[in-house]
């Protein structure tokens, strides 16, 4: 792709949150929703090991629920997010005595801005479920390889790229089974290995779809091995059989319960 199309991709992404980000600030409010509390947040803290007064940044932090959380935990944290919108939500859901937890808006394509946070600034960085909305993800592992003191990890989630992206499909097969009607629940994967980007929904009636960016696996990490860091922590978890307190409507991840939908990585830089 030539840098005048990643950086349109980049701009109808920016637009695009900045459009849903009144939407998904209502939708996920101060603690998330069932993606968040049931499965990344368990994960994210087993594999942050956060320790008080850490320095964290967390990238594409929309209304920063992730930020607010880890800050809550002892953290010092700065929440960037390229779109304005979802900064402004971020700032207004703060209250004046959370000091420890800062927003700005910065483009985690732009690795110039990035390197302006300051070489080895951070104790740890985390990602919840943005690295598949954006456009490139080789500036920031460049910029997190020097942002991070030595040894400082990076915790991200993302939709799971083997099950949860627009190349796969939901199937729900109901049969008569000996009298009894019995569904079972699959995922068609009709593409993997191709990157794409693809416009998708992240919640129901968001006023305008956003771009995915599909990265199979081996791309994905390939970016983070490529600028010296290594994976040492991962988790796929799935939400619990059939639990009647999960109330995800979108999608029903519920029925799926020995398929993960969200992917967690803990990648940890080499020594400088
Ligand atoms: C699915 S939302 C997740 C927000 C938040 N982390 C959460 O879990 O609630 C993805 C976020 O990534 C942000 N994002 C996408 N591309 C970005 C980029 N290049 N730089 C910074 N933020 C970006 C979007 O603006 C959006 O707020």
């Amino acid at each position: 792709m030539t840098d005048a199309s990643i950086n349109s991709l980049n701009e109808q992404t920016r637009a695009a949150w900045n459009a849903n980000s009144q939407i998904w600030d209502e939708r996920m409010g101060d603690e998330g929703n069932d993606f968040h509390q049931t499965l990344i947040r368990p994960s994210t803290q087993r594999l942050l090991n956060l320790q008080p007064g850490q320095k964290i940044l967390d990238v594409g932090c929309g209304n920063g629920l992730t930020s607010r959380w880890l800050a809550s935990l002892g953290a010092q944290v700065l929440g960037i997010d390229f779109a304005e919108e979802m900064i402004i939500n971020a700032c207004k859901r703060t209250k004046p005595d959370e000091t420890s937890v800062k927003f700005q808006v910065l483009d985690a394509t732009d690795e110039t801005a990035l390197l302006r946070l300051g070489e080895n600034s951070f104790d740890a960085a985390v990602s919840t479920m943005a690295l598949m909305d954006m456009a490139q993800i080789d500036p920031l592992m460049r910029s997190l390889a020097k942002l991070l003191r030595p040894k400082g990890c990076f915790v991200f989630s993302v939709c799971h790229p083997c099950f949860n992206h627009v190349g796969a499909s939901m199937l729900a097969e109901t049969s008569d089974v000996e009298g009894k009607l019995v569904t079972e629940y699959s995922i068609k994967v009709k593409s993997y290995l191709e990157p794409s980007s693809i416009s998708g929904l992240a919640v129901e009636n968001q006023p305008q779809p956003h771009i995915y960016f599909h990265r199979p696996l081996h791309l994905l990490l390939s970016s983070a091995f490529h600028f010296g860091f290594v994976l040492d922590g991962l988790e796929e978890p799935a939400f619990p059989t059939q639990d009647p307190a999960q109330t995800n409507s979108f999608g029903g991840w519920n029925n799926y319960n020995q398929i993960p939908p969200v992917f967690v990585a803990r990648l940890r830089s080499g020594e400088r």
